[in-house]
């Protein structure tokens, strides 16, 4: 990947200048920045590296509407030049991505054989037992959920508004673009650029009322 776009903002701005847009202009995205955004978006980290994530990237004003359809008409989803469907696939968890994983960081000749075997034996244990996730869910969103973080920061770097959204029916969505039963519907993600009325700052809980010290419920301070 080549990225040769500077971003037009430091990450610290890009932080604090994201909001969630409601308004888009009908101005497109170069292909170029879009493809730094999904290839910035992916480099995002995941258990075993198993990269569950899946995007449609819908650009075709009939597609648009169709999914504005499955998402209570939210304007966002028909005015954006670009709506991602952001889906996980539980099958990231089966031997044959296993071996694609492995077969990608041999080719960077970066796997060994012994940590290839351990993740051959580990993963499905991990999977079996499930200890940190109650269901494949929780599994393929908890994933999704940060390759598109990095996608909202990675596009406002480069000026690009974006609108993260719950406001779906995932059983109409999954009928409209041909999802199979095995991936889950994480969220959907409008990127363009944002149109007036434009979107203010609604504030974020201080760190002392969401961070807690060493057991939770403890407060949690700084000197
Ligand atoms: C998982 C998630 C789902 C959201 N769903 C919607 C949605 O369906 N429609 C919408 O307009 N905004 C949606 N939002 C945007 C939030 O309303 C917004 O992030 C929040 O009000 C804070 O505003 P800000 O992001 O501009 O700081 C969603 C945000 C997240 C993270």
């Amino acid at each position: 990947m080549t990225i040769e776009m500077e971003p037009s903002m430091n990450l610290v701005e890009a932080i604090k200048q994201r909001r969630a847009a409601r308004a888009f202009k009908s101005d497109p995205i170069p292909d170029g920045l879009l493809q730094a955004i999904l290839e910035l978006g992916v480099r995002s980290p995941s258990g075993y590296n198993l990269q569950p994530w899946r995007f449609i990237v819908v650009r075709e004003q009939q597609n648009k509407e169709k999914l504005k359809a499955c998402a209570f008409n939210q304007r966002q989803v028909g005015e954006a030049p670009v709506v991602l469907i952001c889906c996980g696939d539980r099958r990231a968890a089966n031997s044959e991505n296993i071996e694609a994983v492995i077969h990608l960081a041999e080719e960077r000749g970066v796997m060994t054989d012994s940590y290839a075997e351990y993740m051959r034996s580990s993963i499905p244990q991990f999977f079996a037992n499930h200890p940190s996730f109650g269901t494949m869910e929780a599994w393929t969103n908890r994933h999704t959920m940060l390759a598109v973080a990095h996608m909202m920061i990675v596009a406002k770097s480069y000026g690009v508004d974006s609108c993260p959204m719950e406001g779906f029916v995932t059983s109409q969505v999954k009928e409209a673009f041909q999802i199979p039963e095995e991936v889950d519907v994480c969220c959907l993600l409008a990127l363009g650029y944002a149109d007036e009325p434009f979107k203010q700052y609604g504030g974020r809980f201080g760190i002392e009322q969401v961070c807690f010290g060493e057991s939770y419920g403890e407060s949690f301070r700084l000197s």
